[in-house]
Protein backbone atom coordinates (compact mmCIF):
# COMPACT_ATOMS: atom_id res chain seq x y z
CA UNK A 1 0.00 0.00 0.00
CA UNK A 2 2.72 2.47 0.99
CA UNK A 3 4.78 1.16 -1.92
CA UNK A 4 1.95 1.70 -4.32
CA UNK A 5 1.05 5.52 -2.92
CA UNK A 6 5.18 6.32 -3.47
CA UNK A 7 5.02 4.58 -7.09
CA UNK A 8 2.10 7.04 -8.14
CA UNK A 9 3.77 10.08 -6.41
CA UNK A 10 7.21 9.07 -8.55
CA UNK A 11 4.75 8.40 -11.80
CA UNK A 12 3.27 11.84 -11.50
CA UNK A 13 6.95 13.33 -11.33
CA UNK A 14 7.85 11.82 -14.10
CA UNK A 15 5.19 12.94 -15.86
CA UNK A 16 5.69 16.25 -15.35
CA UNK A 17 9.62 16.63 -16.04
CA UNK A 18 11.03 15.32 -12.69
CA UNK A 19 13.56 12.78 -11.93
CA UNK A 20 13.05 10.01 -9.74
CA UNK A 21 15.67 7.38 -8.15
CA UNK A 22 14.40 3.88 -8.50
CA UNK A 23 15.18 0.00 -7.76
CA UNK A 24 16.17 -2.13 -10.72
CA UNK A 25 17.23 -5.87 -10.00
CA UNK A 26 20.91 -4.92 -10.94
CA UNK A 27 21.52 -1.06 -9.77
CA UNK A 28 19.43 1.87 -8.50
CA UNK A 29 18.51 3.85 -11.72
CA UNK A 30 18.05 7.82 -11.74
CA UNK A 31 15.16 8.33 -14.47
CA UNK A 32 13.01 10.55 -16.40
CA UNK A 33 10.72 10.61 -19.09
CA UNK A 34 12.90 9.27 -22.22
CA UNK A 35 10.36 11.78 -24.72
CA UNK A 36 10.82 14.73 -22.53
CA UNK A 37 14.88 16.08 -23.72
CA UNK A 38 14.46 19.03 -21.09
CA UNK A 39 14.06 16.25 -18.02
CA UNK A 40 16.79 13.87 -19.43
CA UNK A 41 19.34 17.04 -19.56
CA UNK A 42 18.48 16.71 -15.82
CA UNK A 43 19.86 13.25 -15.53
CA UNK A 44 23.26 15.00 -17.01
CA UNK A 45 22.99 17.50 -14.68
CA UNK A 46 22.32 15.69 -11.21
CA UNK A 47 25.02 12.92 -12.46
CA UNK A 48 27.60 15.56 -13.34
CA UNK A 49 27.84 13.16 -16.48
CA UNK A 50 29.12 13.90 -19.94
CA UNK A 51 26.71 14.35 -22.69
CA UNK A 52 28.71 12.00 -24.74
CA UNK A 53 27.57 9.03 -23.01
CA UNK A 54 24.45 7.75 -24.17
CA UNK A 55 21.27 6.58 -21.73
CA UNK A 56 19.68 2.68 -21.46
CA UNK A 57 15.31 3.67 -21.86
CA UNK A 58 13.59 1.54 -19.62
CA UNK A 59 10.11 -0.21 -20.80
CA UNK A 60 7.87 -1.89 -19.29
CA UNK A 61 7.07 -4.81 -22.17
CA UNK A 62 8.87 -6.07 -25.10
CA UNK A 63 5.89 -4.87 -26.63
CA UNK A 64 7.41 -1.69 -26.30
CA UNK A 65 10.45 -2.30 -28.19
CA UNK A 66 8.95 -1.67 -31.56
CA UNK A 67 7.44 1.70 -31.33
CA UNK A 68 10.96 2.30 -30.32
CA UNK A 69 13.46 0.97 -33.30
CA UNK A 70 13.67 0.51 -36.63
CA UNK A 71 14.27 -3.14 -36.81
CA UNK A 72 14.43 -6.34 -34.46
CA UNK A 73 16.84 -8.52 -36.29
CA UNK A 74 16.04 -12.44 -34.99
CA UNK A 75 18.82 -12.83 -32.42
CA UNK A 76 17.30 -9.66 -30.92
CA UNK A 77 14.26 -10.93 -30.74
CA UNK A 78 15.66 -14.38 -29.53
CA UNK A 79 17.09 -13.17 -26.77
CA UNK A 80 14.93 -10.63 -25.24
CA UNK A 81 12.02 -13.17 -25.27
CA UNK A 82 14.34 -15.34 -22.96
CA UNK A 83 16.16 -12.87 -21.26
CA UNK A 84 13.12 -10.04 -20.43
CA UNK A 85 12.92 -8.95 -17.47
CA UNK A 86 16.01 -8.81 -16.55
CA UNK A 87 19.59 -7.87 -16.38
CA UNK A 88 19.84 -7.71 -20.76
CA UNK A 89 20.48 -4.58 -22.65
CA UNK A 90 20.48 -4.82 -26.22
CA UNK A 91 21.49 -2.22 -28.29
CA UNK A 92 19.30 -1.31 -31.66
CA UNK A 93 18.65 1.11 -34.62
CA UNK A 94 16.56 3.68 -33.18
CA UNK A 95 12.83 5.33 -34.08
CA UNK A 96 13.34 9.18 -34.89
CA UNK A 97 11.35 10.34 -32.16
CA UNK A 98 13.74 9.37 -29.49
CA UNK A 99 15.77 12.58 -28.63
CA UNK A 100 19.10 12.41 -29.73
CA UNK A 101 20.01 13.88 -25.94
CA UNK A 102 19.31 10.08 -24.65
CA UNK A 103 21.33 8.68 -27.37
CA UNK A 104 24.64 11.19 -27.43
CA UNK A 105 23.23 11.68 -31.03
CA UNK A 106 23.73 8.05 -31.94
CA UNK A 107 21.78 6.08 -34.17
CA UNK A 108 21.02 3.03 -32.08
CA UNK A 109 19.38 3.36 -28.85
CA UNK A 110 19.86 1.04 -26.10
CA UNK A 111 16.52 -0.51 -24.30
CA UNK A 112 15.85 -2.92 -21.51
CA UNK A 113 12.92 -4.54 -19.58
CA UNK A 114 14.11 -4.94 -15.46
CA UNK A 115 12.78 -7.43 -13.55
CA UNK A 116 11.91 -5.66 -10.57
CA UNK A 117 8.10 -5.12 -9.55
CA UNK A 118 8.99 -1.29 -8.35
CA UNK A 119 10.49 -0.42 -11.61
CA UNK A 120 8.28 -2.22 -13.81
CA UNK A 121 4.88 -0.47 -12.05
CA UNK A 122 6.49 3.24 -12.52
CA UNK A 123 6.95 2.59 -16.19
CA UNK A 124 3.58 1.27 -16.21
CA UNK A 125 2.11 4.49 -14.56
CA UNK A 126 4.59 6.99 -15.74
CA UNK A 127 2.68 6.00 -18.97
CA UNK A 128 6.22 6.55 -20.81
CA UNK A 129 9.56 4.66 -21.49
CA UNK A 130 12.02 5.83 -18.90
CA UNK A 131 15.79 7.04 -19.42
CA UNK A 132 17.88 6.15 -16.81
CA UNK A 133 21.24 5.25 -15.88
CA UNK A 134 22.71 4.02 -12.98
CA UNK A 135 21.84 6.56 -9.90
CA UNK A 136 25.21 7.79 -9.22
CA UNK A 137 27.47 10.53 -9.60
CA UNK A 138 29.50 10.05 -12.69
CA UNK A 139 32.57 7.23 -12.05
CA UNK A 140 31.72 6.37 -8.75
CA UNK A 141 29.83 3.33 -7.88
CA UNK A 142 26.54 2.60 -8.62
CA UNK A 143 23.86 2.27 -5.63
CA UNK A 144 22.41 -0.98 -4.95
CA UNK A 145 20.53 -0.03 -1.50
CA UNK A 146 18.24 3.84 -1.83
CA UNK A 147 20.11 4.73 0.70
CA UNK A 148 23.36 4.59 -1.53
CA UNK A 149 21.71 7.06 -3.69
CA UNK A 150 20.79 9.37 -0.92
CA UNK A 151 24.31 9.67 0.33
CA UNK A 152 25.38 10.42 -2.71
CA UNK A 153 22.27 12.72 -4.89
CA UNK A 154 19.51 12.84 -2.56
CA UNK A 155 18.95 16.70 -2.23
CA UNK A 156 19.13 16.70 -6.11
CA UNK A 157 16.57 14.27 -7.41
CA UNK A 158 13.24 14.67 -6.31
CA UNK A 159 12.05 11.19 -5.20
CA UNK A 160 13.77 7.99 -4.47
CA UNK A 161 11.60 5.36 -4.50
CA UNK A 162 13.36 2.21 -1.39
CA UNK A 163 12.86 -1.63 -2.69
CA UNK A 164 15.76 -2.84 -1.06
CA UNK A 165 18.87 -3.82 -1.74
CA UNK A 166 19.25 -4.81 -5.51
CA UNK A 167 19.33 -9.02 -5.83
CA UNK A 168 21.68 -8.95 -8.92
CA UNK A 169 24.16 -5.96 -7.79
CA UNK A 170 26.21 -5.19 -11.07
CA UNK A 171 24.20 -3.34 -14.24
CA UNK A 172 22.91 -4.98 -17.00
CA UNK A 173 24.68 -7.23 -19.56
CA UNK A 174 24.87 -4.67 -23.11
CA UNK A 175 24.88 -6.78 -26.64
CA UNK A 176 25.15 -4.59 -29.59
CA UNK A 177 22.87 -5.50 -32.81
CA UNK A 178 23.97 -2.72 -34.93
CA UNK A 179 26.64 -5.06 -36.65
CA UNK A 180 26.22 -7.83 -38.99
CA UNK A 181 26.72 -10.09 -35.46
CA UNK A 182 25.85 -9.40 -31.98
CA UNK A 183 28.38 -8.11 -29.85
CA UNK A 184 29.48 -7.68 -26.30
CA UNK A 185 29.64 -4.08 -24.97
CA UNK A 186 29.76 -4.53 -21.55
CA UNK A 187 29.79 -7.91 -19.30
CA UNK A 188 27.19 -7.65 -16.87
CA UNK A 189 24.08 -9.46 -14.69
CA UNK A 190 23.57 -12.52 -17.64
CA UNK A 191 26.60 -14.56 -18.11
CA UNK A 192 28.45 -14.92 -21.93
CA UNK A 193 27.93 -18.06 -21.57
CA UNK A 194 23.68 -17.46 -21.14
CA UNK A 195 23.71 -15.50 -24.25
CA UNK A 196 25.63 -17.85 -26.58
CA UNK A 197 23.70 -20.76 -25.53
CA UNK A 198 20.52 -18.85 -26.53
CA UNK A 199 21.82 -17.04 -30.31
CA UNK A 200 25.48 -18.43 -30.37
CA UNK A 201 28.89 -16.77 -31.40
CA UNK A 202 29.23 -12.84 -30.36
CA UNK A 203 31.77 -11.06 -30.76
CA UNK A 204 33.26 -9.22 -27.42
CA UNK A 205 34.58 -5.03 -27.05
CA UNK A 206 33.67 -1.81 -28.30
CA UNK A 207 32.37 -1.20 -31.29
CA UNK A 208 35.64 0.22 -33.43
CA UNK A 209 34.84 4.08 -34.55
CA UNK A 210 32.26 4.52 -31.95
CA UNK A 211 32.16 7.63 -29.50
CA UNK A 212 34.01 6.26 -25.98
CA UNK A 213 30.93 5.22 -23.61
CA UNK A 214 32.09 5.66 -19.97
CA UNK A 215 31.39 2.96 -18.56
CA UNK A 216 33.98 0.95 -20.76
CA UNK A 217 36.54 3.67 -19.85
CA UNK A 218 39.33 1.90 -18.47
CA UNK A 219 38.96 4.08 -15.26
CA UNK A 220 35.13 4.01 -14.06
CA UNK A 221 33.28 2.53 -10.99
CA UNK A 222 35.91 3.85 -8.86
CA UNK A 223 35.42 4.70 -4.81
CA UNK A 224 37.75 7.01 -3.41
CA UNK A 225 40.48 4.39 -2.17
CA UNK A 226 42.53 3.30 -4.41
CA UNK A 227 41.94 -0.56 -5.15
CA UNK A 228 44.60 -3.13 -6.36
CA UNK A 229 43.97 -5.97 -7.86
CA UNK A 230 47.47 -8.01 -9.01
CA UNK A 231 48.88 -7.32 -5.21
CA UNK A 232 50.08 -10.84 -4.96
CA UNK A 233 52.62 -10.21 -7.05
CA UNK A 234 53.86 -6.77 -5.57
CA UNK A 235 56.70 -6.02 -3.22
CA UNK A 236 55.16 -7.29 -0.21
CA UNK A 237 57.41 -3.96 1.35
CA UNK A 238 55.18 -1.88 -0.64
CA UNK A 239 52.52 -2.97 1.81
CA UNK A 240 54.47 -2.25 4.55
CA UNK A 241 52.58 0.20 7.55
CA UNK A 242 49.66 0.77 5.38
CA UNK A 243 45.98 0.56 6.19
CA UNK A 244 44.94 -2.13 4.00
CA UNK A 245 41.45 -3.64 3.18
CA UNK A 246 40.65 -6.63 1.81
CA UNK A 247 37.83 -7.86 -0.15
CA UNK A 248 38.29 -11.44 -0.45
CA UNK A 249 35.85 -13.79 -2.53
CA UNK A 250 35.78 -16.61 -0.56
CA UNK A 251 37.46 -17.15 3.02
CA UNK A 252 40.49 -14.78 2.93
CA UNK A 253 44.32 -16.50 2.92
CA UNK A 254 46.14 -14.75 5.93
CA UNK A 255 49.07 -13.17 3.65
CA UNK A 256 49.00 -9.45 5.09
CA UNK A 257 47.58 -8.05 8.00
CA UNK A 258 44.75 -6.59 7.07
CA UNK A 259 42.50 -3.68 8.64
CA UNK A 260 39.29 -4.87 7.52
CA UNK A 261 37.98 -7.60 5.35
CA UNK A 262 35.08 -8.18 3.27
CA UNK A 263 33.66 -11.01 1.84
CA UNK A 264 31.88 -11.66 -0.87
CA UNK A 265 30.87 -14.43 -0.84
CA UNK A 266 31.69 -17.26 1.86
CA UNK A 267 30.48 -20.59 -0.07
CA UNK A 268 32.02 -19.19 -3.29
CA UNK A 269 28.86 -18.35 -5.13
CA UNK A 270 28.98 -15.76 -7.87
CA UNK A 271 25.42 -14.38 -7.70
CA UNK A 272 25.63 -13.74 -3.96
CA UNK A 273 29.53 -12.13 -4.42
CA UNK A 274 27.85 -9.86 -7.54
CA UNK A 275 24.85 -8.81 -5.19
CA UNK A 276 27.51 -7.71 -2.50
CA UNK A 277 29.74 -6.30 -4.83
CA UNK A 278 29.45 -2.69 -4.57
CA UNK A 279 28.43 -2.35 -0.78
CA UNK A 280 31.38 -3.85 0.14
CA UNK A 281 33.54 -1.58 -2.16
CA UNK A 282 31.41 1.37 -0.66
CA UNK A 283 32.05 0.02 2.88
CA UNK A 284 35.77 -0.74 2.68
CA UNK A 285 35.81 3.01 0.73
CA UNK A 286 34.24 4.62 4.29
CA UNK A 287 36.74 3.72 6.24
CA UNK A 288 39.66 5.92 5.31
CA UNK A 289 41.83 3.24 4.05
CA UNK A 290 44.90 3.53 2.13
CA UNK A 291 44.68 1.15 -0.10
CA UNK A 292 42.14 -1.79 -1.03
CA UNK A 293 43.25 -4.83 -2.47
CA UNK A 294 40.79 -6.95 -4.17
CA UNK A 295 41.44 -11.00 -4.52
CA UNK A 296 40.96 -12.00 -8.29
CA UNK A 297 37.78 -13.82 -9.10
CA UNK A 298 37.46 -16.80 -11.65
CA UNK A 299 36.32 -15.37 -14.82
CA UNK A 300 33.53 -17.62 -15.66
CA UNK A 301 29.70 -16.43 -15.97
CA UNK A 302 29.10 -13.40 -13.58
CA UNK A 303 33.13 -13.82 -12.48
CA UNK A 304 33.68 -11.70 -16.01
CA UNK A 305 31.41 -8.45 -15.20
CA UNK A 306 32.48 -8.80 -11.27
CA UNK A 307 36.05 -8.55 -12.98
CA UNK A 308 35.36 -5.68 -15.48
CA UNK A 309 34.19 -3.65 -12.85
CA UNK A 310 37.24 -4.28 -10.68
CA UNK A 311 39.40 -3.84 -12.90
CA UNK A 312 37.56 -0.13 -13.85
CA UNK A 313 37.77 0.65 -9.91
CA UNK A 314 41.33 -0.57 -9.92
CA UNK A 315 42.44 2.95 -11.00
CA UNK A 316 45.31 3.28 -8.63
CA UNK A 317 49.07 1.84 -9.62
CA UNK A 318 47.33 0.85 -13.27
CA UNK A 319 45.89 3.95 -14.24
CA UNK A 320 46.90 7.03 -13.96
CA UNK A 321 43.77 9.14 -13.36
CA UNK A 322 41.75 11.39 -15.80
CA UNK A 323 42.34 14.74 -16.19
CA UNK A 324 40.91 16.86 -13.34
CA UNK A 325 42.24 13.93 -10.62
CA UNK A 326 39.55 12.28 -8.68
CA UNK A 327 36.14 12.63 -9.58
CA UNK A 328 36.92 15.04 -12.37
CA UNK A 329 35.53 13.49 -15.01
CA UNK A 330 32.59 15.61 -14.42
CA UNK A 331 34.59 18.48 -16.00
CA UNK A 332 34.06 16.85 -19.26
CA UNK A 333 30.54 18.00 -19.33
O1 LIG B 1 21.67 -2.36 -15.13
C1 LIG B 1 21.75 -1.32 -15.78
O2 LIG B 1 21.98 -1.33 -17.00
C2 LIG B 1 21.51 0.01 -15.05
C3 LIG B 1 20.07 0.07 -14.57
C4 LIG B 1 19.71 1.39 -13.93
O3 LIG B 1 19.22 -0.21 -15.65
N1 LIG B 1 21.82 1.12 -15.90
C5 LIG B 1 23.09 1.46 -16.24
O4 LIG B 1 23.14 2.60 -17.01
O5 LIG B 1 24.07 0.83 -15.93
P1 LIG B 1 24.50 3.41 -17.24
O6 LIG B 1 24.08 4.66 -17.90
O7 LIG B 1 25.25 3.55 -15.97
O8 LIG B 1 25.27 2.54 -18.27
C6 LIG B 1 24.78 2.41 -19.58
C7 LIG B 1 25.86 2.09 -20.54
C8 LIG B 1 26.85 3.20 -20.75
O9 LIG B 1 28.16 2.67 -20.73
C9 LIG B 1 26.49 3.73 -22.13
O10 LIG B 1 27.60 4.27 -22.77
C10 LIG B 1 25.97 2.48 -22.81
O11 LIG B 1 25.23 1.85 -21.81
N2 LIG B 1 25.05 2.81 -23.93
C11 LIG B 1 23.87 3.44 -23.87
N3 LIG B 1 23.34 3.60 -25.09
C12 LIG B 1 24.21 3.04 -25.97
C13 LIG B 1 24.24 2.90 -27.40
N4 LIG B 1 23.26 3.37 -28.18
N5 LIG B 1 25.30 2.26 -27.94
C14 LIG B 1 26.30 1.79 -27.15
N6 LIG B 1 26.33 1.90 -25.81
C15 LIG B 1 25.31 2.53 -25.21
MG1 LIG C 1 26.60 3.75 -14.62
Amino acid sequence: MKDAKAIRQAAEIIQQGGVVAFPTETVYGLGADAYNPLAVARIFEVKRRPYFDPLIVHIASPAHLRKLVKDIPSSARKLTEKLWPGPLTVVLFKEEHIPDIVTAGLLTVALRMPDHPMALSLIKESKCPIAAPSANPFGYLSPTTAEHVREQLADQVDLVLDGGPCPVGVESTIVSFSENKPRLLRPGGVSLEEIESIIGKVEIGPIEDSPVAPGMLPRHYAPRTPIVLDWNEKNPDFYKDKNIGLLAFQEPKNILKFHSVEVLSKKGDMREAAANLFSAIRRLDGLNLDLIVAEPIPEIGLGRAIMDRLRRASHFLNFPPLAGGDEGEGKLL
